[in-house]
């Protein structure tokens, strides 16, 4: 064992993880874009919306977050994604829709609430559900290609983020099934 083993920490966040249809056309929509908007693609497989950020978690506590969560217990839910935009602060390129629809919303909730009463830090930024195509992108204007991308949510997932000179690479450390 090593000396830091007990220091060592996981960067980790919950997400939906769209499914193979909806990430081909969130991909593609993000090529088209990318022709107008410059930046880094994301991979299409790791594609995702993020529910809750934690950022680094003592490894030691990977079991008692995955407990945390673990009885989290609400209906499957359909997602649809129809808008596009772009924030200057931070460059992103992002997919969203009009509203959260409520289970949605519920379960980031109930994802925040475990958190707290876990102990577990997380972002308590106002949730705004998007997934992010371009990053370090320049759009000249607000024109973005419509939008359609949908798949129904029957699962949740925690994922671990590591970070390496070729970028991020996620890993999917828990998975949550929602009911049908
Ligand atoms: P982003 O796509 O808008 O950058 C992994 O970093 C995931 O966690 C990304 O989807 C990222 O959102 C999201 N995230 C949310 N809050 C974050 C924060 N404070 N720092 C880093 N990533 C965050």
């Amino acid at each position: 064992m090593s000396e830091n083993s007990n220091q060592e920490t996981a960067r980790l966040f919950f997400a939906l993880w769209p499914d193979g249809k909806a990430r081909g056309v969130l991909d593609q929509a993000a090529a088209k874009i990318h022709r107008h908007c410059g930046g880094r693609r994301t991979r299409p497989e790791t594609i995702h919306l993020t529910l809750a950020f934690l950022g680094d978690v003592p490894a030691s506590r990977l079991d008692e977050l995955r407990q945390a969560v673990a009885d989290i217990a609400l209906p499957a839910f359909g997602v649809a994604l129809d808008r596009v935009g772009w924030w200057r602060h931070n460059r992103i390129v992002w997919a969203g829709g009009g509203n959260v629809p409520q289970p949605l919303a519920d379960l980031v909730g109930q994802l925040r609430e475990r958190l707290k009463n876990g102990g577990f830090g997380f972002d308590s930024k106002p949730f705004v559900p998007h997934i992010s195509l371009l990053r370090k992108a320049h759009c000249p204007d607000s024109e973005f290609p419509p939008l359609a991308a949908e798949w129904q949510v029957r699962e949740f997932v925690l994922v671990r983020s590591v970070t390496s000179a070729a970028g991020a690479a996620y890993e999917i450390v828990g998975r949550w099934a929602l009911q049908r």
